[in-house]
């Protein structure tokens, strides 16, 4: 009798992790490889994409760092040409690249366009380039997928901080995983999105400095304080294996209640 635990397995399988050098992207990456995925990391620079790779090597997992820009289309191609290339195939995409609220907050009537636009660069235009790439691959070799993006409860919450540009873009992120689900369905490709309140993070540390800051979001969520990326590996790995297999185009809030109250 095989054990219900086996279908979280990643024994096999191949995940492309898409900001695998940061903070999340890396726990992310490290979660798949502790049940059996072989992991690409890819980073904007080779040298940050082998920092987060050297310690899940080194746990086991066999690894392979790509240095690329994925808000471009050639990049994400290479990127997804050298994880089929070293692997054979490719079975999971995550989507980490994204965030810098925090570093430009405008209030909503004066919002900046090339502050606009870069946080639509980095937040949607790389999930846009890097999931197409890998659904290209993954369509062409007919054996369905797993995508799995980080959206935010800023999809669907407002907050009184300056936050225009980024809600719109996890707004766009959140839509495109519906989309994508509905679309790709076809193909036995599942697309789904975790979106987390505050994460303890370095893109988060100086909004979370701020003690009054801190009070108020703190203050808001029902379990009583911020996320850490371990609290997203669990859903990362039901989302990513067999365990989800009926399941797609959610988005699945991970913050301790906080869009429950609203
Ligand atoms: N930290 C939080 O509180 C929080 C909360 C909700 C959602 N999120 C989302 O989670 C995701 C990850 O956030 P994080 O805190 O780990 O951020 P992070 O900055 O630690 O990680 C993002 C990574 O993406 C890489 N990157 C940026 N542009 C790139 C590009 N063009 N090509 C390749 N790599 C690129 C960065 O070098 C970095 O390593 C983001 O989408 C963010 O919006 C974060």
């Amino acid at each position: 009798m095989g054990d219900e635990l086996d279908v979280f397995r990643l024994d096999g399988r191949v995940a492309l992790v898409a900001g695998g050098g940061g903070a999340i992207g890396s726990a992310l990456a490290a979660a798949l490889g502790s049940v059996g995925a072989r992991v690409a990391i890819v980073d904007q620079t080779d040298e940050r994409a082998e920092a987060a790779a050297a310690p899940i090597r080194a746990a086991g997992v066999q690894v392979l760092a790509i240095g690329a820009d994925v808000t471009q289309e050639a990049e994400c191609d290479r990127v997804v040409a050298a994880t089929l290339e070293r692997f054979g195939h490719l079975d999971i995409h995550v989507n980490a690249v994204g965030g810098g609220a925090g570093k430009v907050l405008f209030d909503a009537e004066v919002y900046p366009r090339d502050a606009w636009d870069w946080i639509y660069e980095l937040n949607v235009r790389s999930t846009l380039c890097s999931t197409q790439a890998s659904a290209r691959a993954m369509i062409a070799a007919g054996h369905g997928g797993r995508i799995l993006s980080i959206s935010s409860v800023r999809a669907s919450l407002g907050i009184n901080a300056g936050y225009s540009a980024y809600v719109a873009a996890k707004g766009a992120i959140s839509s495109l995983t519906r989309q994508w689900a509905t679309e790709w369905a076809k193909h036995g490709i599942t697309v789904n999105a975790i979106a987390p309140t505050f994460v303890d993070t370095p893109q988060v540390a100086m909004l979370l400095g701020d003690p009054a800051f801190k009070a108020g979001i703190v203050g808001r969520i029902p379990l009583g304080r911020v996320g850490g990326t371990s609290d997203l590996t669990g859903a990362a790995i039901f989302f990513c294996s067999d365990a989800s297999s009926f399941v797609t185009g959610q988005i699945l809030g991970i913050d301790g209640g906080l869009t429950a109250t609203q």
